[in-house]
């Protein structure tokens, strides 16, 4: 399968893809990594395992509608079977949503329906949670709404900082969102009306459930 990567930032996670694709653990290839910040460090990451990068700042756009518009056919130039964001800092259009809906896939670092938007590990610290964590799942026009394919959960200590909290949820999404692209690229996992499916069957709204033996997170 041929996959396309949006970034904004480190690039931490498009890391961790590239290393499963490279040790055959994402059964697809990344023809190009695409971000909004030309100084993503990303880009780096990209460059240094020769996958073409493509930079298209909102400063050459009037409105949100003719960036997305933009980007689709940047996108589209490398004809992706499935979109990755990763730490891609953008509000999408509708258009956009809908022109790759069921072939996208994001990263949100909470325990989704929780924690929408920004400043999650603030916010739940703030909120005296005990527990936190990572979701990946279907990108659909409600902002961090789309169905949920998998989470993992991280627990929160005393004294916590947000940059510890962090660094502990970064470590759970290196692991499970590999993972579930590879399920994308297998064909085992698909967006139909609205909800996640992974081998014909429906997942539950926090997604997949494992017990602790469980094969498919050993793919
Ligand atoms: C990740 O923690 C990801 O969950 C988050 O941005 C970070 C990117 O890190 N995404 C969002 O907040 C999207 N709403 P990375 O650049 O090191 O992969």
């Amino acid at each position: 399968m041929n996959l396309v990567v949006l970034i904004s930032g480190s690039g931490s996670n498009l890391q961790a893809i590239i290393d499963a694709c490279k040790s055959g653990k994402i059964a697809g290839k990344i023809s190009a990594v695409v971000s909004n910040k030309a100084d993503a460090f990303g880009l780096t990451r990209a460059a240094n395992e020769n996958i073409p990068t493509v930079v298209l700042t909102n400063q050459e756009y009037a409105d949100r509608a003719a960036y997305d518009e933009a980007l689709i056919r940047e996108i589209d130039k490398f004809a992706p079977d499935l979109i990755i964001m990763a730490g891609f800092m953008r509000i999408l259009t509708a258009g956009f949503v809908n022109h790759y809906s069921g072939r996208m896939l994001n990263i949100h670092p909470s325990l989704l329906p929780k924690y929408q938007g920004l400043h999650t590990h603030q916010r739940v610290l703030d909120a005296g949670d005990k527990e936190h964590g990572a979701s990946v799942h279907f990108v659909t026009e409600e902002l961090d709404g789309g169905p949920v394919v998998l989470q993992a959960k991280v627990p929160i200590f005393e004294d916590d900082t947000p940059a510890e909290l962090a660094q502990r949820v970064h470590v759970q999404e290196h692991f499970i969102y590999p993972l579930v692209i590879n399920w994308f690229c297998k064909q085992r996992l698909v967006m139909n009306e609205g909800k996640a499916w992974l081998d014909g069957t429906l997942l539950s709204p926090s997604g997949y459930a494992s017990d602790e033996n469980d094969e498919n997170l050993n793919d």
